[in-house]
């Protein structure tokens, strides 16, 4: 078989925490971004970013958002806050998908949706063919204006995930997958 059906066939996601350094080199993180950005777009309209979170950048991060949990929960335990601010800090790398989807004249938002999660899936292929491990979550900060604020995104843009890389710390079991019978019908001629 094919080495990169091979690795479409076995991919698998790791917990964030299962994800180990080093993480991948800046060239890397560039090629990530090259793949991940080369996704079908009707209209050509880029409506998605990037943000790459790596370093003690990281926990810059992980400050707005241990911010917004104290805020929600003032009776928070030290170990709760410590988690919350070390959230972008567990794999050596986040690159967050930002949707910039917006309303437009002939490209319905749905599809420009549609093309950022292209683009998160793409980069998590990216990872696994570059021998790391991803994740792609969201989690409840994706979706905290005060934090998104914070990162840097604006009004109308949303997280399509926070992508997070590095190497494998043990190979992953698999979960089970829907049974084709289930999820696939052949449309039937008349
Ligand atoms: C948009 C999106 C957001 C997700 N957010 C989370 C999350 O916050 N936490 C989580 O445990 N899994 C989340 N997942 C699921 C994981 O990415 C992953 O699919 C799951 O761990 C199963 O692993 P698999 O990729 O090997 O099937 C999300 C998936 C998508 C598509």
């Amino acid at each position: 078989m094919p080495e990169a059906i091979e690795l479409l066939k076995t991919r698998r996601s790791l917990k964030p925490i299962e994800l180990i350094p080093p993480g991948p080199s800046a060239a890397e993180v560039d090629t990530l971004i090259t793949i991940a950005s080369r996704v079908p777009d009707h209209g050509k309209l880029t409506p998605w970013r990037f943000i790459v979170f790596e370093g003690d950048a990281r926990l810059d991060a992980g400050a707005a958002i241990e911010a917004a949990f104290r805020a929600k929960y003032p009776d928070a335990r030290p170990e709760q806050i410590a988690y919350e601010q070390n959230r972008l800090a567990r794999a050596p790398l986040v690159i967050a998908v930002v949707s910039r989807a917006a309303p437009h004249v002939k490209i319905p938002e749905w599809e420009q949706v549609l093309s950022a999660g292209a683009a998160a899936m793409s980069l998590v292929l990216a990872a696994h063919a570059l021998g790391y491990g991803a994740s792609w979550i969201t989690e409840w900060y994706a979706y905290d204006r005060g934090v998104l604020a914070a990162l840097g995104l604006q009004e109308n843009e949303r997280i399509a995930g926070f992508v997070h890389i590095g190497r494998p710390s043990a190979p992953p079991e698999d979960r089970p997958r829907p049974p084709l019978e289930q999820i696939a019908t052949r449309f039937a001629a008349r």
